[in-house]
């Protein structure tokens, strides 16, 4: 059943939004801890479906993975993975491109058939850019549409091949793939990025005990090794503050304090960028957990200039660009952002999901093949209703703009914020007041 979120205009927003764990440390986390030996724990572990869906594939394929309480999990490494189980089922990837391409690394190295499928949408996404360096591990991989899309049939092998390979398009997620094939394989395994995106599956496997060494943009992991057992809080979830900065951004006079952040330098951009634009941003490193840097972050709404966000720029941006692009378009002054296409293939075509739905809140966006432009100055009028066509990222940004928007906005479908953030209402709502 569809729920439908109603977004009043907020006078002011702020407080201190209580924050999920970061999602992408969070499937690491799960998918290391299965391949290491022995007993993991991990406090703070998101909850969000994409992550529950890598935890369910990963207890389909053998691994013991235990709750004691709310905030702790407990995983029972296999010792890399050809001790996983090849599934007797396809194992369901739901909406989360990371649960299918990370896990797709994973179980090149299972000697054994391992079909991965996905929700209408994860179908759509771009497999091509996976299947193709897994085939040099030597593991056969298919998929649907003359390999391009899910469902994928991996027939692993124990032990692969070590590729050499130069990703074509900058994709954390590809380049995890193959870090973590590259555990099964024998000998070394070379990677290399166009532009560096986020690293922490390097991270991990180094406070996990596996050399990954980095020189440049150049990777390189030597195999077999498998993961010692990790203890780890995830820290709080950058892309999620970024929701909350920019409904702070957006409101002068309001502030909002996030503690516990990670502060990655590969995930912080937004918040250079909020700077750039005129918020008042300050940010204090509090030291780190499991490698990564962790800290408190307080924005600040002051009037916002418009911003252009060059190519080279848009990897450290991904995730955080729809709810930017409320900032931009409310700015004083236009906003462009370039080279951003693989926004086109994220949960949904985040150009045009955005475009359909600032313009139903009145805000002229236009659409190019690789980004967009913002007039700025926009004064959005609440819409009858807004969609967030199915992507939990695009209904946090609808969000953040209905609390900036004249009249009530009702955003339907609402449910897709469970992806990444289950619990996000009650905290706009605190937000909100
Ligand atoms: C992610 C990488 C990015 C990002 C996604 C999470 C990850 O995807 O958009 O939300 O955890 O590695 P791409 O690798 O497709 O750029």
């Amino acid at each position: 059943m569809g729920r439908t979120l109603e977004i009043t205009p907020a006078r002011r927003f702020g407080g201190t939004p209580g924050l999920p764990g970061d999602k992408s440390i969070s499937h690491r986390a799960l998918l290391l801890g299965a391949l290491a030996r022995g007993r993991s724990e991990v406090r703070g572990l998101a909850t969000g479906w994409d992550v529950v869906a890598t935890r369910e594939a990963l207890v389909r394929l053998g691994v013991r993975i235990d709750r004691p309480d709310e905030d702790t999990v407990i995983i029972v490494g296999v010792g890399g993975a050809a001790h996983l189980r090849e599934p007797e089922e396809p194992l369901p990837c739901l909406n989360s491109g990371t649960t299918a391409r990370l896990l797709a690394g994973v179980v090149a190295g299972l000697p054994g058939l391992t079909v991965l499928s996905g929700d209408a949408s994860l179908r759509r996404r771009p497999m091509a850019r996976v299947i193709e360096p897994l085939r040099e591990t030597g593991a056969r991989v298919w998929g649907r549409g003359g390999d391009q899309f899910l469902p994928l049939c991996i027939q692993g092998r124990n032990p692969l091949r070590p590729v050499s390979y130069r990703l074509p398009v900058a994709s954390a997620q590809v380049k995890s793939a193959l870090l973590l094939a590259a555990l099964a394989a024998e000998g070394v395994s070379t990677i290399e990025e166009p532009v560096v995106t986020r690293d922490h599956t390097e991270t991990m496997l180094r406070a996990a005990g596996v050399g990954c060494a980095r020189s440049g943009s150049l990777l390189t992991v030597t195999g077999p090794a498998v993961p010692e057992p990790i203890d780890l809080r995830v820290p709080a979830d950058p892309s999620a503050a970024a929701a909350f900065a920019v409904g702070a951004a957006i409101h002068a006079g309001s502030e909002v304090i996030m503690r516990g952040i990670c502060l990655n330098p590969t995930r912080t951009a937004w918040l250079d960028l909020l700077r750039e634009m005129g918020a008042g941003v300050e940010v204090l490193a509090e030291g780190g957990r499991g490698g990564e840097p962790v800290g408190t972050v307080r924005v600040t709404g002051r009037g916002l200039r418009g911003v252009t966000v060059g190519a080279g720029q848009v990897p450290g941006l991904i995730d955080e660009l729809p709810v930017l692009a409320v900032a931009m378009a409310m700015a004083e002054g236009p906003s462009r952002v370039e080279g951003a296409g693989e926004l086109r293939r994220k949960e949904s075509d985040r150009i045009r999901s955005l475009a359909e739905e600032l313009g139903k809140f009145g805000l002229a966006m236009e659409e190019t093949a690789e980004g967009f432009a913002l007039p700025g100055g926009g004064r959005p009028v609440a819409p009858p209703w807004s969609d967030p066509h199915g992507d939990h990222r695009i209904a946090m940004a609808l969000a953040m703009l209905g609390t900036a928007a004249t009249g009530t906005t009702l955003l339907r479908e609402a449910q897709c914020l469970d992806i990444s953030f289950p619990g996000f209402e009650p905290v706009l709502r605190q937000m909100t007041g």
